[in-house]
């Protein structure tokens, strides 16, 4: 087993696992938002970052992406920490406005406004890729993918057309953590699909 510490508290991991699994072990909350346990985690958005302390020296990392050590200090509320969360949580009032689920986060963390300016008032996708990841490796079919660069950024299926690979099975809109991919699912699975129904909704959660 790794030993470290995570706010002073001794803790043990086992090999291969990250900072943020292993302060979930211990029912040390984080936040995360592209962060799933089905799917590998990309350190997209970097809402789970902590603070590495060693001496007079630290360092932010994305928790979700960070490898558990031996002897490495790990401080997850910190005021370096906070600021951090707070700045993403302003970015992402920003970029996703439409957004409740962000909106709710970001108040928990208070954070109620954003300095920056908003792009698009319709927004709720936080391009965390939850949504290509899952398809890609629980389903094995790549359906989606992230299409464009830059400001025009966007998940959907190639050519923003629908798409005979998607089975219509839901787990991309089941794992999006902003109910984006429910509007977003019409423009990608094919006619030939029947719509999605509760009951096969609830199967899937029960999978991912
Ligand atoms: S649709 Fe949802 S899961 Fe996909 S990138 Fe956007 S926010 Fe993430
Ligand atoms: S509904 Fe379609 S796009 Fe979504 S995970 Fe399933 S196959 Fe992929
Ligand atoms: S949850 Fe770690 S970077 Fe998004």
């Amino acid at each position: 087993m790794i030993k470290f510490k995570i706010n002073e508290k001794e803790v043990e991991a086992r090999p291969g696992w990250t900072v943020l699994e292993t302060a979930r072990q211990y029912g040390i909350e984080i936040p995360t938002l592209c962060f799933h346990e089905a799917v590998t985690p990309s350190g997209a958005c970097r809402l789970c970052m902590v603070e590495l302390r060693e001496g007079k020296w630290s360092k932010l990392v994305a928790s979700c992406i960070y490898p558990a050590a031996e002897g490495i200090n790990i401080y997850t509320e910190t005021e370096r920490v906070q600021n951090v969360r707070r700045w993403i949580f302003e970015m992402l009032l920003s970029e996703c406005p439409a957004s409740d689920e962000i909106r709710l986060m970001a108040k928990k963390h208070g954070v109620i406004n954003t300095r920056f300016a908003v792009q698009n008032p319709d927004e709720n996708c936080i391009l965390c890729g939850l949504c290509t990841r899952v398809c890609e490796e629980v389903v094995g079919l790549s359906a989606i993918a992230t299409l464009d660069r830059g400001v025009h950024k966007k998940v959907g299926a190639p050519f923003l057309r629908p798409t005979e690979v998607c089975v219509a099975c839901g787990c991309c809109v089941t794992i999006c953590p902003t109910k984006a991919m429910q509007s977003r699912i019409d423009s990608v699975r094919s006619r030939s699909f029947m719509p999605l129904s509760k009951e096969n909704t609830y199967r899937r959660e029960a999978t991912i």
